[in-house]
């Protein structure tokens, strides 16, 4: 843990270059190249539903833009196929979603990876889906310094991409004239480390989803080091076949059941928990108008779905996070998109909201249902970012932070 603490107060003191550093002097008329994390949820028409990301990185793109540069500003949005994109991958929604933020147009560039555009100073122009360039995934060598050549400056503002070492992310950066972090990611970063490292006891964290496989280092790393594991979802379905404890037709992984078992008797052998619900809303079906009934877990049928905790498991849930320190909060705990399974996570929501306790949130679902039951405000740090958010918890390296680290000097 020392170590730990440690290794998290050299990342602080972490000399990265950051764009608010440069004069403006020093931007006029360079060509800045920020790679953005704007994979924003969409409709089925296309349409944003959620453009938190796109406004988390309008300080960086209006801090280059007012001094004079040219800026190109690039994402990837989903995960299409490389080298053939199709409309639906497109950010064009994207580029109109920035021009109304900026006031101002903002053009989109197809097929930019020949360099044959032009980008005149205070102007930003968004390059189509990066993922789309033959080798981004695969970070290769020489589609990174095609891209590298395309830029003076190269700028990551993409914490929710940061895990990833991929050409636009990684590679880029290893060869671009200049390399720095923008003012997200130097903000994502600083908030998240400075909360982990004085993390205030006890602290608590909360991991749901669906599948226990996708979660299951991010439950090990927190199994050593957190004093309460609230799992909630498909998550808990496994934590409670571990336990002999009747699950119905739920959504659960049975083969995950011993890892489960591995992470609880771990957690009690220092004195910390992971609660299990002792009563659930079932359903017959995983539908918006099916009937909730809410059951004892002992009573639930072979041919039930849990969708949701129940009262008892909320309100105990409501209690422990009254008391914690610190709070780190990744996934609802029950369907949360239909009214009639909400109420677990709605409690969960404003349990959160309401404790004193220093509160930090990420994940696509969990932003959602913070925005869902309005308790943004209350959240002391909510992070953009998924995936990435979980393996900084983990206390992973991320390739995209790493390289910047590494250009710090050069
Ligand atoms: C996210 O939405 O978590 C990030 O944009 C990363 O997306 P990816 O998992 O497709 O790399």
């Amino acid at each position: 843990m020392l170590l730990e603490i440690q290794t998290r107060k050299a990342i602080i003191t972490m000399q990265f270059k950051k764009l608010m550093d440069f004069s403006a002097a020093q931007l006029a008329g360079q060509r800045v190249f920020i790679r953005a994390d704007f994979n924003v949820p969409q409709d089925d028409a296309g349409n944003i539903t959620d453009d938190t990301r796109i406004r988390a990185a309008m300080a960086g793109v209006r801090f280059a833009l007012d001094a004079g540069a040219r800026v190109m500003v690039t994402s990837h949005l989903g995960r299409p196929a490389e080298g053939a994109l199709l409309a639906r991958d497109s950010l064009a929604p994207v580029a109109r979603c920035l021009s109304q933020h900026l006031g101002q147009p903002v053009r989109l560039v197809p097929n930019w990876i020949d360099g044959s555009f032009v980008v005149s100073p205070g102007e930003v122009v968004i390059l189509e889906n990066c993922r789309g360039n033959v080798g981004e995934k695969s970070n290769d060598i020489t589609l990174a310094k095609t891209m590298a050549s395309l830029c003076d400056i190269y700028v990551n503002d993409a914490f929710g991409t940061a895990h990833r070492a991929e050409a636009s992310t990684e590679g880029i950066a290893h060869h671009a004239k200049i390399a720095c972090a923008g003012p997200l990611m130097a903000a994502e970063l600083a908030a998240l480390t400075t909360a982990l490292a004085n993390a205030k006891r006890p602290l608590v964290a909360i991991v749901a989803g669906s599948k226990v496989s996708t979660k299951l280092t991010i439950l090990e790393a927190l199994a050593d080091k957190v004093d309460q594991l609230i799992v909630g979802g498909g998550i808990a379905n496994t934590f409670l076949l571990a336990q002999g404890a009747p699950i119905g037709k739920s959504l659960a992984e049975p083969d995950l059941v011993e890892e489960a078992r591995r992470i609880i008797d771990k957690m009690q052998a220092r004195g910390a928990a992971v609660p299990l619900p002792s009563d659930v809303i079932c359903a017959k079906r995983f539908s918006a108008d099916a009937t909730p009934t809410l059951k004892a877990i002992k009573d639930v049928d072979a041919d039930d779905l849990i969708v949701d905790i129940g009262t008892d498991s909320a309100v105990a849930l409501a209690r422990t996070l009254q008391t914690a320190g610190t709070i780190v909060w990744n996934g609802p705990v029950g369907v949360f998109e239909f009214e009639a399974f909400s109420g677990g996570t709605r409690v969960l929501a404003h349990a959160i909201a309401n404790s004193p306790a220093y509160s930090i949130a990420g994940g696509g679902d969990t932003v959602a249902a913070i925005n869902a039951f309005g308790i943004a405000d209350q959240i002391d740090y909510i992070s953009t970012a998924g995936g990435a958010f979980l393996e900084f918890l983990e206390g992973k390296t991320l390739p995209a932070i790493e390289v910047l680290k590494q250009r710090a000097s050069i």
